[in-house]
């Protein structure tokens, strides 16, 4: 029988995840069937139950429900702790598995696609959300030479910041206390250019050479790039590689095979102009 795996989310209309998957699975001589689910607002739990009782191996989860993953799960993997959110859920028995490939998705895309490295760099953290917490703990491992959480809400930078070993290196402050600080990545993880907006960040933060890395996908040009090309920015980069990379992790995760991305984020990229 043809293994089931779907993406949960409310909406869902948009979700590349089928596609990507879709694909994953031809490349890779792999059958399985991969479905997008629009998970009922008050009804996370019992949807997940019905696709897991139908014969279900695993899922995506996407917004909103990926606090509610997490809670569901019976064990909980490293990188879903710090983000205390789950992106992906493997279904082994009477077990619920959960993990969270967002950040190790931008590590992979940053390093491997844009041919960038975090160790030994100075990094800047937009953000102290799902999506932040989740670029954390990955970016750590990769040993940057000092990470800055940078945010709206002060106390939620200091908050996140204590949350990861003092001998990290990582500091949490507000916008106006960056001072003249310059940095070789920058990762905008907050969700301002979903509304069309711009954090209050200084076009000089951006050191020589610097990448300027929107986590938001697919929109072009988004404030925070535009920001940054101004600037003299000539590395710029969309979440385009992150979602591909976050999926294929995910479909490794399920079937032990790693399927080529490449083809996949050229199809899905949106020119940057
Ligand atoms: P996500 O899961 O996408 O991270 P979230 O948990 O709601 O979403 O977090 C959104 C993040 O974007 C927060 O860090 C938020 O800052 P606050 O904590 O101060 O709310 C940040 N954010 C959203 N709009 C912003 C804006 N216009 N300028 C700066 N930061 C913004």
């Amino acid at each position: 029988m043809t293994d089931r795996y779907a993406v949960i989310g409310n909406p869902i209309g948009h979700s590349k995840s089928p596609l990507i998957h879709g694909t994953f699975a031809k490349s890779t001589g792999q059958d399985l069937e991969y479905i997008a689910i629009e998970g009922p607002l008050d009804g996370f739990t019992a949807a997940v139950a019905a696709f897991r009782t139908g014969g279900g191996y695993g899922m995506n989860v996407t917004a909103p429900f990926k606090l509610q993953a997490f809670e569901l799960a019976t064990d909980r993997l490293p990188r879903a702790q710090l983000a205390r959110a789950a992106n992906c859920l493997k279904f082994e028995c009477d077990r619920i598995l959960a993990d969270n490939f967002d950040g190790v998705g931008l590590v992979n895309d940053i390093e491997r696609n844009l041919g960038a490295t975090l160790a030994g760099k100075r990094v800047l953290l937009m953000g102290a959300g799902g999506a932040a917490r989740g670029a954390l703990l990955p970016f750590l491992e990769q040993h940057p030479a000092g990470l800055v959480i940078v945010n709206r809400t002060v106390a939620k930078a200091y908050a996140l910041a204590a949350e990861v070993d003092a001998n990290d290196g990582v500091v949490g402050c507000g916008y106006q206390d960056l001072g003249d600080q310059r940095f070789d990545i920058v990762v905008n993880a907050t969700s301002a250019s979903l509304k069309g907006e711009l954090p209050p960040i200084s076009p000089g933060v951006f050191g020589d050479n610097a990448l300027a890395y929107e986590l938001v996908y697919g929109k072009g040009l988004t404030p925070f790039l535009r920001l940054a090309r101004n600037a003299g920015v000539k590395r710029l980069a969309d979440g385009v590689g992150m979602l591909v990379e976050q999926a294929a992790e995910a479909f490794t995760w399920w079937r032990g095979v790693r399927p080529d991305t490449r083809a996949m984020i050229d199809k899905l990229t949106v020119p940057l102009v």
